[in-house]
């Protein structure tokens, strides 16, 4: 089979790698990728995504697998556009896709539908929502594209005040609406399934350390480590978000007309009240998938490519048992700038490990270098959380760079 997967960062080396050990060997291929995919799938260098359909319609792609979400929404969509071709995509269509690049469309879906959630307001001006500042701490989160920096949790007025005149009279995000919503309590959990028009699949649950200090100090990052496990929730639990948001979610789907072919990501928070959905992502989560992707066992190709296609067998996959544990290192400044060029050193000792690339090239001595913020994630998988938390660390500290940030508490905060 020849499978394509779009993206170039740390999910999508783990994606990649774990279709690469399916049972079959496969043709893989990246669009765009980068140096350290390209040791497993020959980049597609193309300029468009037209070109790119153009491309895998030419060059017989058997499936295309979205690893990252901006091309499920650009144009005419990437899975619109590969239907069209004839060629199975994994990863949903525009019109669904919607879930994860409108905050006020999910929003409407999970209130049409009956799926807990916090309360919210849709504003269209800075007045209607100053008027919706009803309580503190309240969240705004601006309706649009914001490079991660459009959602507040603002304590107190002052900081919700300055919110409100960045977003809504200086436009520091351009035009859009702002979603005022109620804040809610709790730990953090990120639940993925296959979705496959009516069917489901629950894979394994995962949670990502968001701030880039430990303690959950300091500014929202792309997520600075994951832990990955079946034992991060109770069954009951588990079973309880299956039937009060997974089911629903899909049954809206259905009843909306959204077609839904791909991974889809429940960011929930886990309040005193119950489960509640925070967010909808149309694709795996970076870093979850680094620590997810380690547990594959199967034919995972096969899994994608039949779901793909209309069918999900859920008996092609299986999950390891236990933990896995990812840490990412990042480079100097980040979140806030980033820095490339610094050569990393110590690649060539980590032994029992997982390194995927998240943000690295080749110099012209061919070592690898930062070309990011997030620069790599380091993963081990093992019986129990100590043991596979202090793996992860051992390995992760063989690798050096100028300047680089790594936290030292993912998989001991909010599990001690
Ligand atoms: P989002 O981009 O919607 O996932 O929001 C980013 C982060 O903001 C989430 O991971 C949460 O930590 C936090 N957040 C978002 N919505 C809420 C909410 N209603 N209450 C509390 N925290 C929230
Ligand atoms: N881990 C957060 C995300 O993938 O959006």
């Amino acid at each position: 089979m020849k499978i394509l997967v779009t993206g170039k960062g740390g999910r999508e080396h783990a994606l990649i790698t774990a279709l690469s050990e399916s049972l079959e060997q496969h043709e893989l291929f990246a669009h765009p990728g980068s140096d350290a995919i390209s040791a497993l799938a020959t980049r597609v260098d193309v300029p468009s995504l037209p070109d790119l359909i153009a491309w895998m319609k030419a060059n017989a792609i058997d499936l295309c697998v979205a690893g990252e979400e901006a091309l499920l929404v650009k144009d005419q969509g990437l899975a619109n556009l590969c239907a069209e071709a004839g060629i199975p995509c994994w990863g949903p269509v525009k019109e669904a896709a919607q879930l994860e690049a409108s905050k006020a469309f999910a929003k409407h879906f999970l209130k049409r539908h009956a799926i807990p959630t916090a309360s919210y307001t849709v504003c269209t001006t800075a007045e209607e929502a100053r008027a919706a500042l009803t309580e503190f701490p309240i969240v705004l989160k601006f309706d649009g594209l914001a490079a991660g920096k459009g959602v507040a949790v603002c304590p107190d007025l002052a900081e919700a005040e300055a919110f409100i005149s960045d977003v809504m009279e200086k436009r520091i995000f351009g035009a859009g609406n702002l979603v005022v919503e109620s804040c809610l309590v709790g730990p953090e959990l990120s639940v993925f399934a296959s979705v496959c028009d009516d069917q489901y699949h629950i894979l394994m649950p995962a949670r990502d350390y968001k701030r880039i200090r430990d303690d959950d100090q300091g500014p929202n990052t792309g997520g600075m480590g994951a832990v990955a496990s079946r034992e991060i929730v109770t069954p009951e639990v588990l079973a309880r978000i299956e039937r009060e948001i997974v089911q629903p979610t899909v049954n809206g789907l259905i009843q909306d007309g959204l077609k839904y072919r791909g991974f889809l990501y429940f960011g929930l928070m886990l309040t005193p009240d119950g489960p509640k959905v925070i967010e909808y992502n149309c694709r795996f989560g970076d870093p979850e998938a680094e620590a997810v992707m380690p547990m594959v066992r199967g034919d995972f190709a096969n899994y994608v490519f039949h779901a793909a296609k209309g069918t999900l067998k859920p008996e092609l996959l299986n999950f390891a048992e236990g933990w896995s544990i990812c840490v990412i290192t990042a480079s100097a400044g980040y979140p806030a700038t980033s820095h490339s060029g610094d050569v990393i050193h110590g690649l060539d000792q980590v032994e029992g490990a997982r390194v995927y690339h998240c943000g690295t090239r080749k110099n012209a001595a061919g070592d690898f270098e930062s070309n990011g913020g997030r620069v790599l994630a380091v993963a081990v998988q093992a019986s129990s959380r100590t043991e596979a938390r202090e793996k992860a660390y051992e390995e992760s500290a063989k690798i050096t760079f100028d300047g680089m940030q790594r936290r030292s508490d993912i998989g001991k905060l909010h599990f001690e």
